[in-house]
């Protein structure tokens, strides 16, 4: 799932901290975690994270690449902090600027050669190096460390997956997969994040274990394709995600599981039995189809159809009604018509959404869509991409709305803006605003919804 997320991160332990590392997170969930797990490799050479750029000596761009806008904006900040740079230069104190994450692995060392700026350029594949390359670094190299270029796409890659988790409180991301091997024409993760790699169940359960243990209620399953994930069980059959949901149930504390992102096709039957059974796995489910049109989805190499997508979904919904589904969708993709785009529009409409993602096509260099014929006009792509989101933005206002006078249970997540609040999440992720005498952080209370804010909901101990 693509989000714009800004994350600054909490030191782990202190060690001596003489240094502070900025991060700037850009992009999808995996990115949020990965900012973590870079926070946490700098903190064992003093670094501790900061919110604040202006008292940072490292500033970290954790990038994204799906969309080209995404990359031009990683480039604009880059201008700014040359400016600073120069700004710290004058007044003797240093401020060194690293790029990271998927804008790092395509372009590698043309961001050095485009930005005087940048001291460093490290890929995802490569975070384990980072400690070792800002030191190199801070002694005055320029470095890029992709492991692997955008020229070796179709090489497979034998990648070290480490075993981290990202923490916020009482929730946490676990990665049990990573890469994708779907190779979607429009698409440019399965060359920036490489193959498919799934994490073996021992160490997933050690990991969830271990975050119940510090008092973690909530587990999100993280993974590009997380449904992908297969391993070998511990009695030695071959295990899907369904079947790790089950296991990762059994374990005391934890008390909600999530997954994303979802592709259609790897919605076997175990997964969807877990969505029926387990209590624990909340009714959410993030499964983009990107357009409602067969012609559309074949050329995007989607490997499904229309009629499959929402025949899945209606026996998702026949086991677990209250579930709230969630998408990704791409408009003016090349060779979309009007005819196209108003069987997307008649898709949402069947499937009335509860939140969704919707993006206009863009030309990701090396990816086949980039090369094909019928690119769609910009002011097409507008008119669609307007009419989709006043679409979804309706559907997902009928769904907040729907959620008024019921009661369900809330995980109270954290203290609220305001002294006297709390706020929880509900099951299917929205905010729930609730006031402080609702119960502890860590809690899973009861809430009964009065009213809707922007994008919460408020809510009394039911
Ligand atoms: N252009 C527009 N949107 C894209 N996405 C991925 N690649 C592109 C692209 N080239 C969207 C898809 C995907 C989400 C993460 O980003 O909808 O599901
Ligand atoms: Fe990209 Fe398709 Fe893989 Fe999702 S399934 S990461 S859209 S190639």
């Amino acid at each position: 799932m693509e989000t714009e997320a800004v994350a600054a991160h909490e030191p782990q332990e202190s060690a001596v901290a003489t240094k502070k590392v900025f991060v700037k997170t850009y992009g999808c969930q995996m990115n949020v975690y990965d900012s973590q797990r870079m926070s946490d490799a700098l903190a064992a050479d003093g670094y501790t994270a900061t919110e604040s750029i202006d008292e940072a000596d490292l500033v970290l761009l954790n990038t994204c690449h799906i969309r080209e806008k995404a990359a031009e904006k990683v480039y604009s900040v880059l201008g700014r902090l040359r400016d600073m740079k120069a700004v710290r230069a004058r007044e003797g104190r240093e401020m060194m600027v690293g790029v990271t994450g998927c804008v790092a692995q395509a372009e590698g060392s043309e961001i050095l050669r485009r930005s005087s700026a940048v001291d460093l350029v490290v890929g995802p594949q490569t975070y384990h190096r980072l400690p070792e390359v800002v030191r190199k670094a801070r002694a005055g190299e320029r470095i890029v460390e992709t492991e692997y270029a955008i020229e070796d796409k179709f090489e497979h890659l034998p990648q070290p997956k480490r075993a981290d988790v990202a923490r916020r409180g009482v929730t946490a991301f676990l990665t049990v997969q990573e890469g994708c091997d779907k190779f979607c024409t429009f698409c440019v993760v399965p060359y920036t994040r490489g193959s498919e790699v799934s994490r073996p169940v021992a160490q997933i359960v050690t990991e969830a274990e271990k975050l119940a243990g510090a008092g973690v209620r909530e587990v999100t399953l993280l993974g590009q394709n997380v449904n992908a994930w297969h391993g070998e069980g511990p009695d030695g059959t071959e295990w899907g995600l369904g079947r790790l949901l089950f296991r990762l149930a059994e374990i005391p504390g934890i008390a909600r599981l999530r997954y994303t992102t979802s592709h259609p096709r790897d919605m076997d039957d175990e997964l969807i039995a877990a969505h029926r059974d387990l209590e624990i796995l909340m009714p959410y489910l993030h499964l983009p189809v990107q357009s409602g049109s067969d012609r559309i989805l074949k050329a995007m190499n989607r490997q499904h159809q229309a009629a499959e997508y929402l025949k899945l979904l209606e026996r998702i919904r026949s086991i677990r009604p209250d579930i709230a589904i969630s998408g990704d969708f791409i408009v003016g993709f090349p060779g979309e018509s009007d005819a196209d785009f108003d069987d997307t529009m008649r898709l949402v409409e069947e499937v009335r959404y509860a939140s969704a993602y919707s993006f206009k096509y863009s030309p990701r260099p090396g990816t086949p869509g980039a090369e094909m014929d019928g690119h769609v006009p910009e002011d097409v792509k507008d008119e669609r991409l307007q009419r989709l989101q006043a679409l979804l933005t309706r559907q997902q206002n009928e769904f907040a709305a729907s959620l008024v006078g019921k009661s369900f249970q809330t995980l109270i997540e954290k203290r609220g803006r305001q002294d006297d609040q709390l706020v929880g999440r509900s099951p299917w992720l929205q905010p729930v605003i609730v006031d402080e005498s609702a119960g502890g952080i860590g809690d899973i209370v009861n809430v009964r919804i009065t009213r809707l804010g922007t994008n919460s909901l408020y809510g009394e101990a039911a």
